[in-house]
């Protein structure tokens, strides 16, 4: 056909109502669409499907979930929690393929949720349930059931450790959208992201705080990630991460110190560890901060990871503050990459991130030279060297002696280093 003769209004996004979803999904499902919803087992992708299900449902979509690793009761409770026990959402408990179909056919749902498809199976396929053809043949006849019936479909599947989808990789391409859901165990902070998504860009993310009563779409996140930190206390700094296309704002934490026992360690949570080492490699190399023979331990706060090289300033200063044991100012954020000639070079949506950071209250942030402009309530300290931005915000220059320890000069001394080196105040009035 002439491709202008086409309409291109075939698919047309239903809202879910749970608004986070449906920002990722940049509106929400489409019906006669596959989704694959990923993630580690318990960080909640039954708690949401089924919020996402009852929510539907109120919206007179007929809904109907597949428990097939979960009795009706089960389902049940958990609906108690959430509020969702409500009409036109179907629950069916089976592993079995062809109930799903026949109980589908009968239903005829809007919105149809299989949970998971790793643990149902095809009668007519042999081998094991979760095994790759298991799964393949079992997601393809789902695949050619949602189009052919016009239903939105999701699949929920178990990601595995290293973050492939257990067993098939291959579900990724049979299907329209493949969702993440990631969090850490221990912290309530839920994201949602797209990797794949056919109906949309994949930039959008969702963001949810797992409460008693099922989650909550997070409107303020940074406001969680900043709640309990603490004043005054070396070692600390904001840094605005990016989070699809969300700017969000994190506390970064370094601790550093002679070691406890045999060689230094080296911990970083939430942080690229070979980032890390090459930070530390810079600021021993290039910043005279010795940081070679200590302890060294990086942490972001509330679970988020961070793998943009955006972080590594605020990562860098954290611990040089941690080092000299000067506080950074509360209302400082970093924000930049640091190379291995200890400059310091621009991010992606500078202004984007500094929009956010004025937003929210902060008054300085400590930039590469070439930074675009920021908002005008946020004074911009502006930093080409790693070394410069040490200066700018600490007030010390850290500076490289040659001869043996003195005790002298002043400014603090890094501690744990057996290479001795010190640090000279600048004049008080840059002192943060
Ligand atoms: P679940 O949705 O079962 O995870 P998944 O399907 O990804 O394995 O939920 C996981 C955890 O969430 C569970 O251990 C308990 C917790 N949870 C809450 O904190 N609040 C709630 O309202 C619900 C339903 C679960
Ligand atoms: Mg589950």
């Amino acid at each position: 056909m002439p491709l202008q003769t086409i309409s291109p209004d075939g698919a047309v996004a239903v809202a879910t109502g749970v608004g986070e979803l449906d920002r990722v999904l940049g509106g929400g499902l489409v019906a006669g669409s596959v989704t694959v919803l990923g993630g580690e087992p318990g960080v909640g992708k039954s708690t949401l499907v089924l919020q996402a299900l009852a929510s539907a449902a109120v919206q007179g979509r007929t809904s109907l979930l597949i428990a097939a690793e979960e009795s009706g009761e089960q389902v049940r409770r958990r609906a108690g929690r959430l509020e969702a026990a409500v009409d036109g959402c179907y629950v069916l408990a089976t592993t079995d393929l062809d109930a799903v179909m026949s109980a589908a056919g009968q239903l005829e749902p809007s919105i149809l949720v299989v949970d998971s498809i790793q643990a149902v199976s095809d009668r007519a396929c042999t081998s094991q349930a979760g095994s790759p053809s298991q799964v393949r043949e079992c997601a393809g006849r789902l695949v050619r059931y949602a189009k052919t019936l016009g239903v939105a479909t999701v699949l929920v599947g178990h990601v595995t450790k290293d973050g492939g989808l257990a067993g098939p990789r291959t579900l990724e391409h049979l299907v329209d959208t493949v969702l993440s859901f990631e969090g850490d165990r221990h912290h309530s902070l839920r994201l949602l992201s797209a990797s794949k998504h056919r109906y949309g860009p994949t930039g959008e993310i969702g963001l949810f705080e797992m409460t008693e009563a099922g989650l909550r779409g997070l409107v303020d996140p940074s406001a969680l990630l900043l709640g309990d930190r603490r004043r005054g206390v070396p070692g600390s700094i904001a840094v605005p991460v990016l989070e699809g296309r969300r700017p969000l704002i994190i506390e970064i934490q370094g601790l550093v110190g002679p070691p406890m026992s045999g060689a230094p360690r080296r911990v970083a949570q939430g942080v690229v560890g070979g980032r890390l080492a090459l930070l530390l490699a810079v600021l021993e190399r290039r910043c005279h901060v010795a940081v070679a023979a200590s302890d060294v331990f990086v942490s972001t706060v509330g679970g988020l990871r961070v793998n943009e090289p955006a972080a590594d300033l605020g990562v860098a200063l954290a611990l040089v503050s941690a080092v000299t044991g000067i506080a950074i100012g509360e209302d400082v954020v970093a924000l930049g990459e640091v190379g291995l000639a200890g400059e310091i070079r621009q991010v992606p949506a500078t202004e984007r991130r500094l929009a956010e950071v004025a937003r929210l209250g902060f008054r300085r942030a400590v930039v590469p030279q070439s930074s675009p402009e920021g908002p005008v309530a946020l004074e911009l300290l502006r930093a080409g060297t790693l070394l410069e931005a040490v200066r700018l915000l600490l007030g010390v220059v850290p500076a490289a002696r040659s001869g043996s320890r003195t005790g002298s000069g002043g400014g603090p001394e890094l501690s744990g280093s057996r290479d001795v080196r010190t640090l000279e105040r600048t004049p008080p009035s840059l002192v943060s």
